[in-house]
């Protein structure tokens, strides 16, 4: 396990669109741990691969008040979806902002579990939020996108600054 440095928007490689996994190997099951490894760290509630620069469909995900209940979602397909909740969301690569987002208030999702099985799930209320979020993230979209352009380019603007400072410090 390793702790993986996550990119932080507008970094281009958060665009990628990943692709599926194939097999569950020792290969995807180290960077699941890695991944977990990373979220708890942050400290966050989900994480995509794209996130670490892996262009593959996994999210890890930990909503649970103790950070003892790791969901790993491989190849994460929503098959249905019902009603609309507004809630606020934030992003381990967007870095101190929070904006209310639209998301469907109940999904059902078909995936691969950590050891490669399939398995299906149903979610509702803050999971069905953060893995609509995870899954965005698979196909190169971030939080910010469903924000106005103005809103965006006072984020982009203001973590490209926060970004320079850093790497001058
Ligand atoms: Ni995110």
């Amino acid at each position: 396990m390793a702790l993986l440095d996550i990119l932080v928007y507008p970094d281009p490689r958060l665009r990628d669109i990943a692709q599926k996994v194939d097999a569950v190997t020792a290969i995807e099951q180290e960077l699941v741990s890695s991944m977990a490894e990373t979220m708890y760290a942050a400290p966050g509630i989900g994480l995509a691969a794209i996130q670490v620069g892996v262009d593959k469909r996994i999210i890890v995900i930990d909503i649970s008040e103790y950070r003892d209940d790791l969901l790993v979602l491989i190849n994460p397909e929503i098959t249905e979806q019902d009603g609309v909740q507004v809630s606020e969301e934030g992003c381990l690569s967007v870095p101190d902002i929070y904006a209310e987002v639209a998301r469907a208030e109940k999904i059902t999702v078909r995936h691969l579990d950590q050891s490669g099985e399939p398995a299906v799930l149903s979610a509702g209320g803050l999971l069905a939020v953060c893995i609509q979020h995870e899954i965005d993230h698979l196909d190169g979209k971030v939080f910010v996108d469903y924000l106005s352009r103005m809103k965006q380019s006072r984020i982009r603007k203001k973590l490209l600054k926060a970004g320079q400072q850093k790497s001058a410090a």
